[in-house]
């Protein structure tokens, strides 16, 4: 599969948020893969019907039921205490999936250790995959220069390039990138 590029002077939370809202206006099912402090869950809950969030630490799944409880979306959200890599145990069987969203690495201001893994997320992007609704996206943020980063963000990469069905991938850079720098990546079901 062919990878595009691109670049962009926004920040790259900004412009995978504006990519998935070209994409998806307003999206049936959303997931939130990585709920973190909830600012990507926040975004879904704004557009879309129903979002699932998952996250392995109980403290984000506090700071992001505060988040929405303050913004008066907390209904709209199913939080889940769940590593991405089970998600099948814990969305519908029978539902397709226009939205996934991926922010890897740490929780900011909290223990760098508790981090995602190559072989946990490359399973949670199969599952999603499998999940996306004929016009999904995938949105993926990955973090070369986070310990371990960069090879999760290489074997991303290699499994973005084994898709073999009909997607547009994408792989957008800050115009400040540097080697260290976050990258975004998308996949849209054509
Ligand atoms: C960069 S933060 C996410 C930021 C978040 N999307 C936001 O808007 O605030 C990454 C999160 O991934 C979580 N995480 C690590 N491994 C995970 C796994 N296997 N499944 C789900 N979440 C995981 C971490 O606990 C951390 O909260």
């Amino acid at each position: 599969m062919m990878i595009s590029t691109r670049f962009t002077q926004h920040s790259l939370v900004t412009e995978a948020h504006k990519t998935i809202r070209c994409y998806q206006t307003n999206p049936n099912i959303s997931v939130d893969a990585t709920m973190g402090n909830g600012h990507d869950t926040d975004f879904l809950t704004r557009h879309s019907k129903t979002v699932y969030a998952f996250d392995i630490q109980e403290a984000a799944l506090l700071s992001t039921e505060q988040r929405l409880q303050k913004n008066n979306r907390l209904d709209k959200v199913t939080l889940i205490h769940a590593g991405h890599e089970l998600m099948n145990k814990h969305l519908p069987a029978s539902v397709t999936i226009d939205v996934f969203m991926f922010n890897l690495g740490y929780l900011p201001h909290s223990d760098e250790a508790i981090i995602t893994k190559t072989k946990s997320t490359l399973k949670a992007l199969e599952i999603a995959i499998n999940y996306l609704s004929h016009t999904g996206i995938i949105s993926i943020m990955a973090y070369p220069g986070h310990a371990g980063g960069r090879s999760e963000m290489d074997a991303i990469i290699n499994w973005l390039n084994s898709q073999t069905a009909n997607y547009v991938i994408t792989h957008i850079h800050s115009m400040q990138e540097t080697q260290d720098s976050p990258r975004l990546f998308t996949l849209l079901k054509l």
